[in-house]
């Protein structure tokens, strides 16, 4: 009786069999979405993993790292932007307890809590956290150039004249001196035009402020997180029509000044 049963259910199976094999033949041929998406995971899968490994750890996606991959600045568009005056913005310095710490570019509000050790109280750089200093990112000059006031900043960049080499020196041989102040009158050029130093001042000044502008995007580019280090962009400063031109005209600072480049003298 039990092999009877046994036999029967094989030739069933058997009977059975063509019409699996059809179906998988058409299962085969039809990539579904979901085969798709398998693949696509997969690869990124893979890719991530490589990445990982090539570059020590620091990213998944081989160093590319847009705004858009990063949470936070989600987190932060879902909340809105940030407008603060330059008086609220002090109070994000990291010395009120419970709030972010933030610091200001040209405008812009960043949010640097994640190095409080760098920015909070008693830190390195404390001194840029609650203001705008973009002024004292490019001068260097922490105790002064806390403003976001740049008038003049390009200076900095435009060379000066290198001082007189024909003054002798009260400890130099006359005739030293004699022959090296001869030497600098041949090399020295017919003095340039009124015209020729128009032309040449507008090459530095074009030349200054795409080096200000350089410099100043070096540092936006840090604080939006687009080095890797986990600040990012909350807002802007607001500020009232004319805040600049009420502000007294400031000097380049002394450091500013004496980091200007001399200018060549066949320049
Ligand atoms: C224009 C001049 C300078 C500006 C605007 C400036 C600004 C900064 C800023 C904003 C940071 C923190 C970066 C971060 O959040 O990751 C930093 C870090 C640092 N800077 Fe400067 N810096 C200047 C010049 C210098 C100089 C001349 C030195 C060395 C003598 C120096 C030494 C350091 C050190 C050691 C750190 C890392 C330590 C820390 O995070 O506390 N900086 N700098």
């Amino acid at each position: 009786m039990a092999k009877n049963t046994t036999t029967k259910s094989t030739s069933t199976s058997s009977a059975q069999k063509p019409t699996t094999t059809s179906s998988n033949n058409a299962s085969v041929g039809r990539l579904t979405l979901l085969d798709l998406l398998r693949v696509l995971g997969g690869m990124l899968l893979l890719s991530s993993l490589m990445s990982y490994l090539s570059t020590s750890g620091t990213s998944l996606t081989w160093g590319y790292n847009p705004w858009w991959t990063r949470a936070r600045e989600w987190r932060s568009l879902v909340k809105g932007e940030v407008r603060l005056t330059d008086e609220q913005l002090k109070e994000y310095d990291g010395s009120v307890p419970g709030k972010p710490i933030y610091l200001a570019l040209n405008g812009t509000i960043y949010d640097v809590s994640a190095s409080p050790k760098t920015y909070g109280p008693g830190g390195s750089y404390h001194f840029f956290a609650g203001h705008d200093a973009a002024r004292a990112f490019l001068t260097g000059c922490f105790a002064e150039d806390i403003t976001p006031d740049l008038r003049g900043v390009e200076e900095m960049y435009i060379p000066k004249d290198a001082p007189s080499t024909d003054t002798p020196s009260d400890s130099e041989d006359p005739v030293v001196a004699a022959k090296r102040s001869a030497k600098a009158h041949d090399k020295r050029r017919a003095p340039l035009t009124k015209a020729q130093l128009k032309i040449r001042r507008e090459q530095e000044l074009r030349n200054a402020r795409k080096q200000m502008k350089e410099g100043l995007e070096g540092w936006h580019a840090l604080f939006r997180g687009d080095k890797g280090k986990p600040y990012h962009k909350v807002g802007e400063v607001v500020r009232e029509e004319g805040w600049l031109e009420r502000l007294p005209r400031r000097k380049l600072c002394k450091q500013a000044e004496e980091s200007r480049p001399v200018r060549k003298e066949e320049e």
